[in-house]
């Protein structure tokens, strides 16, 4: 399959938000990727479900929703009721993450689970058959606008490596750092699914740039 894109709304305009997902949908970004910060996982707050269910109410593209918080499996049954596609919840934050998995399963959503950059690939071994989706941090989360960090792309071919030997359906999505030259890289390491903020809102012509990424 070819990669998706998936445009982070924190870099967007958050007087304009509505005229922003409007061009979201009149673009060819395939999901919409919401960073949900709790100032406890990550330092710093963005924004919650009143937010994110307005946003939903306007939107056209799946939501790709990436919880930065502690104790995620508290919040399954308020992220199913806005309609998310796939829930994304940190390895980092969850003692028990095969039961959240299973949480989220049976709310009808995809699951995803997120890595920080140091945290290695390998602990996956034994939850990866359950997983939709593996979501590598190519920064620090908890800011838009940081640098690509470079030991993602071997960690992309080592999760390749281990979905290929488990003969998993598990896709590779990638955020943080994310513009024309680290998402060829990406691309060609094999992540699936890019997503982009500051590289996307911080141009003049975003619908643009999300057609940039979706030709690498
Ligand atoms: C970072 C968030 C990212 C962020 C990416 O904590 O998870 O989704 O919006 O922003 P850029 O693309 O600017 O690095
Ligand atoms: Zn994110």
């Amino acid at each position: 399959m070819s990669h998706l894109v998936s445009p982070s709304l924190l870099s967007a305009d958050f007087l304009h938000l509505q005229r922003d997902v409007e061009m979201l949908n009149d673009s060819e970004a395939d999901w919409l990727h919401l960073d949900v910060m709790d100032g406890v996982f990550v330092p710093n707050i963005s924004f919650g479900f009143p937010i994110m269910n307005l946003l939903q109410s306007i939107t056209d593209k799946p939501l790709d929703v990436h919880l930065m918080i502690v104790q995620p499996e508290k919040f399954v049954d308020e992220v199913a009721a806005m309609g998310a596609h796939i829930m994304n919840v940190h390895y980092e934050a969850c003692t028990h993450l095969n039961r959240v998995v299973q949480a989220i399963k049976a709310k009808g959503m995809k699951v995803g689970v997120t890595l920080n950059p140091h945290t290695p690939v390998a602990l996956l071994n034994d939850i990866i058959e359950e997983l939709d989706m593996v979501l590598l941090m190519s920064v620090n989360p908890g800011f838009g606008g940081q640098k690509f960090i470079q030991n993602t792309l071997s960690k992309v071919d080592e999760l390749k490596n281990l979905i290929i030997q488990k003969k998993t359906n598990t896709l590779i999505e990638v955020d943080g750092g994310v513009d024309l030259n680290t998402g060829k890289l990406l691309v060609d390491a094999g992540a699936d699914v890019l997503v982009a903020g500051s590289f996307v809102f911080s141009s003049e012509n975003p619908r643009e740039k999300i057609h940039q990424l979706k030709m690498l």
